[in-house]
């Protein structure tokens, strides 16, 4: 048996990505997600991407091995790595997709996962600022 699941990593764009290249990427990811029962939320900010993966261990495994390889980008960090819960954050998106602005400002004031600067020395340093977000963005779900 294989319990709910969640995985969050930031990653560098390789170039920057403009409406219809994320459209291109949410259709590609929707669909295969849907197929899996995985549902998350996919982030952009500055050429910086958050996601969150939400499902049974073993399809978070499979996509997330995919996205590893993805060379659309790079410097994969691991803020989660299969963190088990009881719900999800995300029920309803087979991938909410956010692209930020300058106006965005983190609900956290002690991190922002989007700049260039942020250094991760391990997987739960962030935990509270990084469920701060997720709430943040639950509550637009
Ligand atoms: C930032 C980023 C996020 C992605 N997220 C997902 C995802 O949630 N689910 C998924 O199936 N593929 C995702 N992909 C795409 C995979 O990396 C990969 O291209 C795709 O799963 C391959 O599908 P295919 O083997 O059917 O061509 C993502 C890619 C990028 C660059």
């Amino acid at each position: 048996m294989s319990g709910l699941h969640r995985l969050t990593y930031v990653s560098r764009s390789v170039r920057l990505l403009n409406m219809p290249d994320f459209n291109v990427l949410l259709e590609q990811i929707r669909p295969k997600n849907k197929q899996l029962d995985i549902t998350g939320l996919l982030l952009y900010k500055d050429k910086t991407f958050l996601q969150v993966l939400e499902g049974k261990l073993e399809n978070i495994n499979a996509v997330f091995e995919a996205i590893e390889h993805d060379p659309r980008h790079f410097k994969i960090k691991l803020l989660e790595h299969l963190q088990p819960c009881e719900e999800r954050f995300f029920p309803n998106w087979s991938m909410g997709f956010f692209s930020l602005d300058d106006s965005f400002s983190m609900p956290s004031k002690f991190v922002d996962f989007f700049s260039p600067e942020f250094t991760l020395v391990s997987n739960s340093q962030y935990h509270d600022e990084l469920v701060k977000l997720l709430l943040y963005f639950q509550k637009n779900s």
